[in-house]
């Protein structure tokens, strides 16, 4: 096993790794303190989305399998968690970047255009495998998000679009979830009635709020409404199908229910692991949606109302692309369903039973 070849510099080619800053405004002759800071940081970067891909890409080969293992589920769980702590890292090291003055970056900025971090094939790899779609995805000056990425790389991203991302798997998996069928309980009926009860409720709080003005009053009634016909829609399939092809819900009508059963019964030891992915899953997303909106405050510190170097509005697309490009949006939105958990139906003995670990002898 002892290899005395073994030598830290060599295995982890440190060589390489340090011959890899190469300065533009110092091949130009003018050196500019902070280009080194800024390839460094952007090197960083990228180790860290290729460590995200790897863990990404375990996690769908092991959704993607024939039936998924469910003794495999606590190391996807764990694996989303690793993720989750690299973006707080990615979210953290903004500051660094920042330590640069918008004078000081402009010292070199120019020489880099049309250089952009549009190019940055791992980002887009990691957005799509996620589950961005393309058509899902802003457009900026008419083009298609990968028209600034090299030839092989546009291929790559064509050919992934062929590949089932994340949230298709994680659609597929709360397809199957059991329990749906609560052995003639008609749950959801009840919980229908609950959620009324608890939304009507809502709606005589904004009705009676003398803190409220007339048109306050009115708008809280209306976005109330809304969520009571969103809700009526997750029970109509017809109704719910055309709201998702609206683009308002993502994950299939079996899924949602899923979904939402899930987090309410997630006391049910049957049901911990598979709301710990949820949540893992939601962190994740968020976390994203973070790093974006960080990243566009950055932006926007740094080049005020000026446009990025690969053309887009700058601040103002990285603004969109934060609200925008989300991928589990859906998680986020069942929350506005939920009711305490006195008010949950109570479970029939026997589905409880199914839920629960017990031995049989
Ligand atoms: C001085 C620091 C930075 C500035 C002013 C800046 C600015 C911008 C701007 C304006 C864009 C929009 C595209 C464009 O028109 O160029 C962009 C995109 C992007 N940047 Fe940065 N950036 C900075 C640092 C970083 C760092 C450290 C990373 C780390 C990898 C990064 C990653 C990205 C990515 C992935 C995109 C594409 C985002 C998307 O399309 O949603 N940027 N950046």
């Amino acid at each position: 096993m002892f290899n005395p070849k073994m030598n830290y510099h060599d295995y982890l080619q440190i060589d390489k790794l340090l011959s890899a800053q190469k300065p533009e405004s110092e091949a130009r002759g003018h050196a500019a303190h902070d280009e080194m800071l800024f390839i460094v940081v952007h090197q960083v970067y990228e180790l860290w989305f290729k460590l995200i891909l790897t863990e990404l890409d375990s996690i769908l080969t092991i959704f993607r399998g024939e039936r998924v293992d469910e003794r495999l589920m606590d190391l996807i769980v764990a694996r989303l968690q690793r993720v989750i702590e690299i973006q707080k890292h990615l979210v953290d090291q903004v500051r660094i970047i920042e330590t640069m003055t918008p004078l000081d970056f402009l010292e070199f900025r120019d020489l880099l255009i049309p250089a952009s971090g549009f190019q940055s094939h791992q980002f887009r790899m990691l957005e799509t495998k996620l589950g961005l779609k393309r058509d899902q995805r802003m457009r900026y000056n008419q083009s298609e998000y990968d028209q600034l990425l090299k030839p092989e790389q546009r291929e790559s991203m064509a050919e992934l679009d062929t590949q089932s991302t994340l949230f298709e798997c994680v659609d597929k998996w709360l397809e199957r979830t059991p329990f749906l069928k609560m052995q003639g309980f008609d749950f959801w009926n009840l919980y229908k009635q609950t959620v009324q009860d608890v939304l009507t409720h809502d709606l005589k709080i904004i009705q009676s709020n003398p803190a409220l003005g007339a048109a306050d009053r009115e708008r809280n009634e209306k976005i109330l409404q809304m969520s009571l016909d969103a809700f009526y829609a997750l029970f109509d399939e017809n109704k719910y199908n055309q709201a998702r092809a609206a683009g308002d819900w993502r994950l299939s009508y079996k899924s949602v229910h899923a979904a939402l059963l899930i987090q309410l019964y997630r006391d049910q030891p049957a049901l911990q692991l598979p709301f710990r992915l949820l949540t893992a899953l939601m962190d994740m997303d968020e976390y994203f949606t973070t790093w974006r909106q960080r990243h566009a405050l950055m932006a926007k510190r740094m080049l005020g109302s000026k446009v990025g170097t690969g053309g887009s509005s700058g601040f103002q697309y990285l603004k969109d692309a934060a609200d925008k490009h989300k991928v589990f949006g859906d998680l986020f939105q069942l929350t506005t369903f939920f009711v305490p958990r006195s008010k949950l139906p109570v479970l029939p003995k026997e589905v409880e039973r199914e839920l629960g670990f017990h031995f049989s002898k």
